[in-house]
């Protein structure tokens, strides 16, 4: 099915101008559509069409799909009156644009940022058990009862986390490991390691689903996922 979308929204939604700004260039024969001057700012477009806007060509896509390393001290929303968020690291100049789920302020690694909601509910949806594996740095020794408590499911308090997948890397005064969760409970990892008396002092997201980050993104930097990529977000098996 093709998606026909206003050229003023269009435009708007991706940042390249304003909906007031699109009437005006509009008026001035300034917008093309396959090279014919668009005749009102509320003709309808498709991906295939060609635009150019004052002179610049220009791509309308429907959704967009980023990779972010997510540095420490950005938090995971679109917008904070006090704090920095990862959608202010995005230049695309899209204003529809959120993180697909939220990693702590604290937290570094992958986080996709997209507008496409559809996705992002099926990935975050509690039922479908995404799989999120991440590079845990802890104080102390990781005992030998912590892999069979997690991959049985801890309980902390009243609430059940389910079976998750432990790989130890490094069991010193200051432990590594990889950790694999299907769900996305608030500050889940560090209050699993809290409860078998580890303190989380480094937590990296390195997959959602089957995509990976890609190590040699550096923090703070994003790049679009390939299509290869987005097959890898949507494939859960
Ligand atoms: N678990 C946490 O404790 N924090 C995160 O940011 C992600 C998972």
């Amino acid at each position: 099915m093709t998606d026909f979308i206003r050229l003023d929204k269009a435009l708007s939604n991706m940042g390249a101008a304003s909906r007031k700004e699109v009437k005006e260039a509009v008026r001035k024969g300034k917008i093309l559509v396959n090279n014919i001057p668009a005749t009102s700012s509320d003709m309808k477009i498709t991906a295939t069409d060609e635009l150019v806007i004052n002179g610049i060509p220009l791509k309308y896509k429907k959704y967009e799909y980023y990779m972010l390393n997510k540095p420490a001290g950005v938090i995971s929303a679109t917008t904070d009156l006090k704090e920095p968020t990862v959608t202010d690291l995005i230049s695309s100049g899209r204003k529809d644009l959120f993180p697909v789920g939220r990693l702590d302020k604290d937290t570094v690694g992958l986080l996709v940022i997209t507008n496409d909601g559809a996705l992002a509910h099926e990935l975050l949806s509690p039922v479908k058990h995404i799989k999120k594996t991440y590079f845990v740095r802890v104080k102390g020794r990781i005992s030998e009862e912590t892999y069979n408590i997690f991959s049985a499911g801890i309980r902390i308090g009243s609430e059940q986390f389910q079976p998750a997948e432990l790989v130890i890397l490094k069991n010193e005064e200051v432990s590594e490991a990889e950790i694999t969760i299907y769900e996305g409970k608030y500050h889940q990892i560090k209050r699993m390691f809290e409860a078998v008396g580890n303190r989380v002092i480094y937590l990296k997201r390195l997959s959602m689903g089957n995509l990976r980050l890609d190590e040699s993104l550096p923090e703070g930097k994003y790049r679009e996922l390939s299509e290869e990529e987005l097959l890898q977000l949507k494939d859960r098996k």
